[in-house]
């Protein structure tokens, strides 16, 4: 406190000297005078303990048509007296009991509970923010801060389309899901690894703060400042006013919208010039989302929510390069990513959007059927199931069509090791992007996942859904290189998956049955992948696929697969666009001048990437990659229509924010933080009043002309 009184000193007598520079530094130097009687009390307690912890990760703000959801602090950060919460019992110290509100509160990640969370957001006026330890192991329990039916107001199942199906009330799709991240705190939320950070946080706790024998802590007490500030409220439509206002003002933003790109590529080059309906020309969609949350922003990974898809079906696509290219069969397939599915269906939406509005190479006319990916790790003695919607199937010529794809998947499924089964033919879609394509129109389609009625996921969308529950680890001892040679067991699964799910593909394409033994997913590529979604994507071979201006974007660290706001390099949707353009495409022998430059579209995009380097050389020999991988933006039509108030498409928007930050320190006791207080104040009325007065005779004073030299400060 003393110190920002201080600051605030220095700041007020810079701003109203209007003699610079002599009348500064006078000023400066009797700032330091002053500084150092108003300053014992600050430098004896404040500087004792001050650790600015290095790893921490927020809950940020999102906002939609009507709320506000997420976390956030005031301005300069709050600041609460740790506690650590041993048990929900213990909750009576935070919220009535203890002597020294507000309360920073520590938990361990097992009282991450609704109950408890909401308990402190209702006493909020006593909790000045939370941090939550993740633990170094998942909770056996299970944890989803995701809704219990995900996506709800923004699928196919509303009133108007079949009441008895809508708001999951035939199945609920993730039992877990306690809505956490849907919830709004007026406090910040950061969640610590348990590692060093939160040594210095216990240590701090122990020393300071603990009761011991019944009697209250004394003064010095342990404080952590946590920082999130937010600049967005209210809701969408609010902020984006906001921003129109602040622009004209200052380029200041107040929020984004969400959203990316969907990446796409066809089997068969297709004139990207050309817009809308292509005559001649019918698609089978094998579709994956290629986007993940949890609570805290930056930490989304996703691992069988959406790696486990997009690996199936990238896997997939490999499989079925050769079939594809030597016996083309008569549809064309369109490997799509969506992005932004969390978030009200963002990239399918918008994908579905394009082609109703002649944005798109295709129309929805062109549109076969879709084969959807959904969770696919396999857990011990797991099926697959084949979802498809009930009420479409009410049409005879779509009934049809799904029987005959699942008679596919079923047929496929006959070689390998995986059963698939189909679930109630009155069971609703699961959560999917296929939704909005049927709420477009009626169209044929199965979505293929490892549940029946629930998701099996017991972490959706939380940060525990990582490489450790999918099973994909590695000896420790080994190196990156070793890695990726070894393959865990889930590889072997979803490589039988891929083979699946490529085969189906093939069969529902009209292609020649006879081809479907070469088709085989590999598991060097699969583990590969994964490898690099769940572990690091930093890694020699993706390093190959990519551009050299991508290298210093591969991170050492799983991916994060939160949409985030547009960006050119966002992570996830680089590395699937050019892990598909490796997938599907060929390598052309050109020079990377022709590369780059006068080779271009419509029907086949051209890439250089900077392949390896030959054993006994360090230089890279590139390539030039010739796909069909195209991008298409993933913002939600909300946008493009300036509806932010609309029901039907998705409008979340993330608010920017101050820099994020947390630290630790000792507070002195309030009484002396008062008398501190009073101390400045008094300094800086004394300021003012010499200020006044120096100013005032300021020509007296300083004569015009004189540089003071032998000032120093
Ligand atoms: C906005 O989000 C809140 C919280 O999840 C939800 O209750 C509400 O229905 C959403 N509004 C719209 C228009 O989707
Ligand atoms: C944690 O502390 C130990 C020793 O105090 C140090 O060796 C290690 O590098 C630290 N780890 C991190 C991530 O800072
Ligand atoms: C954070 O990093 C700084 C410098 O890198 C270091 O001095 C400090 O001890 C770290 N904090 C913790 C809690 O490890
Ligand atoms: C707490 O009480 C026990 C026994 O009553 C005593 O031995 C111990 O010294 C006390 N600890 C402190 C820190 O006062
Ligand atoms: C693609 O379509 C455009 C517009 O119709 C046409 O001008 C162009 O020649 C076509 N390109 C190819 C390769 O067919
Ligand atoms: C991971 O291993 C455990 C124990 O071996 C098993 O119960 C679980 O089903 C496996 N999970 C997956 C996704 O293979
Ligand atoms: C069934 O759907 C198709 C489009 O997929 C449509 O052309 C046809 O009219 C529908 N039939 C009925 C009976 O609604
Ligand atoms: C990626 O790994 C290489 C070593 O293989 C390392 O030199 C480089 O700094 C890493 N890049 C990033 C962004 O961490
Ligand atoms: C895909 O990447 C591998 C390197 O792992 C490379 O050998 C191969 O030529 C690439 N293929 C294409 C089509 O880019
Ligand atoms: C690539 O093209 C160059 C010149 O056009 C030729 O000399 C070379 O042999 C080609 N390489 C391959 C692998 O075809
Ligand atoms: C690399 O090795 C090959 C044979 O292994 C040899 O022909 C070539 O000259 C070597 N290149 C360099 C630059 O040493």
């Amino acid at each position: 406190m003393c110190c920002i009184s201080s600051f605030y000193v220095f700041v007020t007598w810079s701003q109203i000297f209007t003699k610079p520079p002599c009348a500064f530094i006078l000023f400066a130097y009797f700032f330091k005078i002053f500084f150092y009687f108003s300053g014992v009390g600050c430098n004896s307690v404040e500087k004792k303990i001050y650790v600015h912890l290095n790893y921490t990760f927020p809950c940020v703000r999102l906002l939609n048509a009507t709320h506000q959801i997420g976390c956030q602090s005031s301005l300069s950060g709050n600041v609460g007296v740790l506690h650590e919460l041993e048990s929900e019992e213990n909750l009576d110290w935070v919220l009535t009991s203890g002597p020294n509100p507000p309360y920073m509160v520590i938990l361990e990640s097992r009282l991450f509970t609704r109950s408890i969370m909401m308990k402190l957001k209702e006493g909020s006026g006593r909790v000045a923010g939370v941090v939550v330890v993740a633990p170094n192991i998942n909770p056996p329990e299970g944890f989803s801060p995701h809704t219990a039916c995900p996506n709800d107001n923004s699928g196919v199942y509303t009133e108007n389309y079949d009441p008895t199906l809508a708001h999951c009330n035939a199945t609920v799709w993730n039992p877990l899901g306690n809505g956490l991240a849907y919830e709004e705190f007026d406090f910040p939320i950061f969640s610590v690894k348990d590692d060093n950070d939160t040594r210095v946080i216990r240590q701090c706790y122990q020393d300071h703060n603990r009761r011991v024998n019944g009697s209250n802590p004394q003064f010095p007490l342990c404080a952590m400042q946590l920082r999130s500030s937010m600049s967005a409220v209210t809701n969408t439509a609010t902020c984006k006013r906001r921003n129109d206002i602040n622009f004209s003002l200052t380029p200041d933003r107040v929020c984004d919208e969400l959203g990316d790109f969907n990446i796409w590529a066809s089997s068969r080059p297709m004139n990207t010039t050309t817009k809308g309906h292509k005559e001649f020309e019918s698609v089978v969609i094998a579709a994956a989302r290629m986007d993940s949350r949890s609570f805290f922003f930056d930490i989304a990974p996703g691992a069988e929510s959406t790696a486990s898809g997009i690996v199936t079906l990238l896997a997939a696509a490999h499989a079925l390069r050769r079939a594809t290219q030597e016996a083309p069969p008569n549809r064309t397939i369109l490997y799509t990513f969506f992005q932004g599915e969390t978030f009200d269906y963002i990239g399918s939406s918008r994908m579905v959007y394009d082609m109703e509005n002649n944005q798109f190479p295709l129309d929805l006319d062109n549109i076969h059927s879709v084969l959807e990916v959904s969770q696919v790790g396999l857990h011990s003695d797991s099926k697959l199931w084949l979802h498809s919607d009930p009420v479409s199937r009410k049409n005879s010529s779509v009934k049809e069509e799904v029987e005959k794809l699942v008679n596919g998947l079923k047929s496929a499924s006959a070689g390998l090791n995986v059963s698939v089964d189909e679930p109630d033919v009155s069971q609703p879609l699961p959560p999917s992007s296929f939704q909005r394509f049927l709420l477009a129109r009626p169209i044929p389609g199965v979505v293929i996942g490892n549940y029946r009625s629930s998701f099996t996921n017991r972490y959706y969308e939380s940060m525990y859904d990582n490489a450790e529950y999918l099973n994909v680890s590695y000896p420790e001892n080994m190196t990156s290189e070793e890695q990726l040679e070894h393959f865990p067991e889930t590889v072997k699964t979803l490589t039988e998956v891929a083979t699946l799910v490529a085969r189906a593909l093939y069969v529902q394409a009209g292609g020649n049955e006879t081809q479907l033994a070469n088709i085989t997913a590999d598991p060097q590529i699969v583990n590969q992948m994964l490898y690099s979604f769940l572990v690091r994507a930093n890694n020699s071979w993706l390093q190959q696929l990519v551009p050299t201006d991508f290298t210093n974007h591969l991170a050492d660290r799983p991916t994060n697969f939160y949409v985030g706001v547009i960006q050119y390099f966002s992570e996830p949707t680089t590395l699937v666009q050019y892990m598909l353009a490796n997938m599907t495409g060929s390598v052309v022998n050109v020079t990377q001048e022709d590369c780059q430059n006068t080779l271009a579209p419509p029907l086949y995009t051209y890439m250089w990437v900077q392949g390896a380097a030959p054993p006994n050389s360090t230089e890279r020999e590139g390539f030039c990659v010739r796909s069909t991988v195209h991008r298409s933006i993933a913002v939600s039509p909300a946008f493009e229509l300036h509806e932010y108030t609309t029901s039907n498409y998705s409008t979340w928007t993330e608010s920017v924010w101050k820099p994020i930050t947390g630290r630790i320190f000792l507070v002195a006791s309030h009484d002396l933080e008062m008398l501190t207080l009073g101390v400045g104040i008094t300094v800086l009325l004394t300021s003012l009043v010499l200020t006044y007065v120096i100013s005032s005779k300021a020509d007296i004073l300083f004569s015009s002309g004189r540089e003071p030299t032998s000032a120093t400060y």
